[in-house]
């Protein structure tokens, strides 16, 4: 009798542990779902993104990001923006307007001309150049200075350096000088052809090419009055003392385009940026950035537009 109860009751436990085990797996399958269905991946595959997109999204973007991107519709483009080294997260509405209105231009143009305002119209919603940037302000088509911009530290500049009339801020001067006697040393001599110019001056300017040209041309090369970086005193207009046309095709332009960043300038209209500056190539136009900034441009290899708004306009 004994032997037999003993024999129910182990049983018994045999079949609670049975149904414990059971119980047991349910739970962990379900505690692995649940914890699943929390992840990224489930999330986002959910809105249709494949392995390889979420990979990207979850690689370069954090959960703040991430939370919010899945309040949005897919978007093949986004995973193909974000990896990209210039992309600039709060672009990103901006460049998925872009892209498909561009099929023809390349995922990395489409971001760096969004970075510069390109999808915006030139001289439309203007704003004020933050003159507080010192040597380093943006002055370009959608960044202009107030009306009554004066830059201090404006002086004359010596003939031996320029064509008469010329005048620039003190630091750019000294450094130009610089540049053109160590050039002179190597047999080239580079002058300043145009420095400062007022706002009204390069009001005159402009509104003459207007007046010949019409207005399309005249942006392509002038800028308008307050959207010129030489009315920042930091600017230059050069050419070869000795061969005055074309400086593009001379060799003191090539000596210009190797050193003059260790002084402080770089070309600031290149050839092949023309959608990005907004104005056809200028070989002869020079911006100072100072040695230290100019250097990091010119290492970066991309105009100075898209630099500031990239690493500077925070
Ligand atoms: N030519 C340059 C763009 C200027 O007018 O400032
Ligand atoms: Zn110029």
């Amino acid at each position: 009798m004994a032997k037999l109860r003993l024999k129910k009751s182990v049983k018994k436990v045999l079949l609670f542990l049975i149904l414990f085990i059971i119980v047991l797996i349910g739970a962990t399958k379900l505690i692995k779902t649940y914890k699943y269905h929390q992840t990224y991946e489930y999330k986002f595959l959910q809105i249709n993104y494949n392995l390889d997109e979420i990979n990207i999204l979850t690689k370069y973007l954090d959960n703040r990001t991430l939370d919010k991107l899945l309040e949005r519709q897919y978007d093949v483009n986004i995973p193909k923006v974000i990896n990209k080294k210039y992309f600039l997260l709060k672009n990103l509405d901006r460049y998925l307007d872009y892209i498909p209105k561009n099929p023809d231009k390349s995922i990395d143009d489409c971001i760096a001309l969004v970075n510069v305002n390109r999808d915006k119209p030139y001289y439309e919603d203007l704003q004020t150049t933050k003159e507080s940037d010192g040597i380093a302000m943006l002055v370009n088509k959608y960044h202009a200075l107030s009306k009554d911009y004066e830059p201090d530290d404006i002086v004359k500049v010596s003939t031996t350096y320029s064509y008469s009339g010329m005048s620039l801020k003190k630091e750019a001067y000294d450094a130009f000088k610089k540049l053109a006697d160590d050039a002179k040393k190597e047999g080239y001599t580079i002058v300043i052809l145009s420095s400062y110019r007022t706002y009204e001056y390069q009001d005159e300017l402009w509104s003459k090419r207007k007046n010949k040209n019409g207005i399309e041309q005249a942006d392509a090369y002038a800028a308008r009055a307050g959207s010129s970086e030489h009315e920042t005193g930091l600017a230059i207009d050069v050419a070869d003392y000795n061969h005055p046309m074309n400086f593009g095709e001379q060799e003191s332009f090539t000596w210009m385009i190797n050193n003059s960043y260790k002084y402080g300038f770089i070309l600031r209209y290149p050839e092949g940026k023309e959608n990005i500056t907004g104005y056809d190539y200028e070989a002869w136009h020079y911006r100072y950035l100072g040695p230290e900034l100019a250097t990091k441009v010119y290492n970066e290899g991309i105009t100075y537009d898209e630099y500031y708004e990239f690493y500077l306009n925070k």
